[in-house]
């Protein structure tokens, strides 16, 4: 039962590659980045633990999303930037909506391993191993970029440090102070619905700044309106890297991974005898668990009573991503049989990865009415069991792309070829993302006002 940062190696790992033709070269890698600095430090992970134990109890909501993969190609600090403002964005929604503080968490500054279901991929009667993230190999479809790089590791670790960096720079450096609430608005988004209705709340929040100022209060003065706490997270799939980045914290004596604030266990991934729960188990950071169709509730029991056997609120978000039409029936004995053994979670909801379809031109794309669908099943089969939706795990980007059908904006099937960027999965374009965050705001708002007894510090 002893754990230790590589006990994980014993174990089977799925969709971790064993196909890297130097296995010395990827060694000497992951002992290279062993010393290199942490990304993430362990008194913020414990922040970030105690912010999701307050949405465990129903005193906050959690918003997590950014890409489905990092890549090497859309590094670029305005991307880093829109990413980061339209979550901004999507929070002021849901806290000024909802009265709920937001704990916002970013798929990003790590997020670049990705599982496949397919090992492999055939075109023109041409097969090649599948695209596995750019941390792994790469995208072109030739014989070269498919192998395995360890290089690709080092790369990834330099892009995540750079990216951490801006984000803490805009997080506290001004650039998020609530003074600021109207540049936030992206020029694209400005000009729609939904810019217009943001707009809205950030006039009435100049307005508040102004009276509270008028009062006497000095807004800049006051830490919450000055900066943002924001969160990094990504699937903990490439477990190499997790061991090496995997440190003693020297005031408590406990294990972090310095990767990111928060990781995750993929949904092909949650094998109770497998490598990621193994890995997971032993380090303090909060862990995120996918919760699909094929996991049935002893299953996931069982899964609690490895990952959390102090049931410490705050240490696990279930995400659960069944899919618009499979969440009625899938998710309601899952949740009754968590409440019933008493165990402390944060139940979040994925509306992306259960709603993939292809359309006939061949794009991989989602349906902004399942994707909504989904959320609102969530809300209802939450309400219904007496549990609190306690978050949304969303794929999107700060970026005008054309990837996810409908919205406001109507991305029609013939749109999808314009901007279609992703390296793996479809994203919400900000105008969507915040189209959603609106609608969410006002389930939201319905939860807590049928939720008695509630507190809410705002
Ligand atoms: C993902 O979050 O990108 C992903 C692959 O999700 P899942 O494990 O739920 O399929
Ligand atoms: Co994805």
């Amino acid at each position: 039962m002893s754990w230790r940062p590589d006990s994980w190696r014993a174990r089977p790992a799925l969709h971790v590659p064993t196909d890297y033709p130097d296995p010395a070269a990827l060694s000497a890698v992951e002992k290279e980045l062993s010393g290199y600095p942490p990304l993430v430090f362990a008194g913020e992970v414990r922040t970030l633990r105690s912010s999701l134990a307050s949405v465990a109890r129903g005193e906050a909501f959690l918003l997590q999303g950014g890409d489905c993969a990092e890549s090497f190609r859309e590094f670029h600090p305005n991307n880093i930037r829109d990413t980061f403002r339209v979550i901004l964005q999507m929070s002021v929604a849901l806290t000024f909506g909802a009265a709920m503080p937001v704990v916002k968490v970013g798929r990003i500054a790590g997020q670049f391993a990705k599982p496949r279901s397919e090992p492999i991929e055939t075109r023109d009667g041409v097969t090649l191993p599948s695209y596995r993230g750019d941390i792994i190999n790469g995208m072109e479809f030739t014989p070269e970029a498919r192998v395995p790089d360890p290089q690709r590791i080092l790369k990834a670790y330099g892009q995540a440090a750079a990216t951490l960096n801006l984000i803490r720079a805009f997080a506290t450096g001004g650039y998020a102070d609530l003074h600021n609430v109207h540049r936030w608005n992206l020029e694209f988004v400005s000009g729609n619905p939904q810019g217009d209705r943001y707009r809205e709340i950030a006039d009435r929040i100049s307005e508040t700044l102004m009276f509270m100022e008028a009062c006497g209060v000095n807004g800049k003065e006051v830490r919450s309106v000055r900066e943002v706490e924001f969160y990094t997270s990504h699937e903990a799939l490439l477990l190499g890297v997790e061991e090496a980045m995997t440190r003693v914290d020297s005031t408590s004596g406990r294990w972090y991974d310095t990767s990111a604030h928060m990781i995750w266990i993929g949904d092909r991934t949650r094998q109770l005898d497998g490598a990621h729960i193994e890995f997971c188990r032993g380090v303090e950071n909060p862990i995120g668990v996918k919760c699909g169709p094929s996991l049935n509730p002893d299953e996931l029991l069982r899964i609690l009573d490895v990952l959390n056997p102090k049931n410490e609120a705050g240490r696990i978000v279930l995400i659960a991503r069944f899919g618009s039409k499979k969440v009625g029936a899938g998710l309601p004995p899952l949740i009754r049989a968590v409440k019933k053994a008493g165990r402390e979670v944060v139940w979040s909801c994925d509306p992306m990865h259960g709603n993939i379809m292809k359309t006939d031109s061949g794009y991989k794309t989602r349906r902004f009415e399942s994707i909504l669908e989904e959320v609102g099943a969530f809300f209802d089969v939450c309400r219904a069991e007496g549990a609190y939706p306690g978050g949304v795990h969303f794929e999107m980007t700060g970026q005008n792309v054309t990837e996810c059908l409908g919205g406001a904006v109507d991305i029609s099937e013939g749109d999808l070829s314009s901007r279609y960027h992703t390296h793996c999965d479809p994203r919400l374009n900000a105008s969507q993302a915040l189209e959603l965050a609106f609608i969410l705001a006002d389930r939201l708002k319905v939860a807590r006002d049928a939720q008695p007894g509630l507190v809410v510090n705002a």
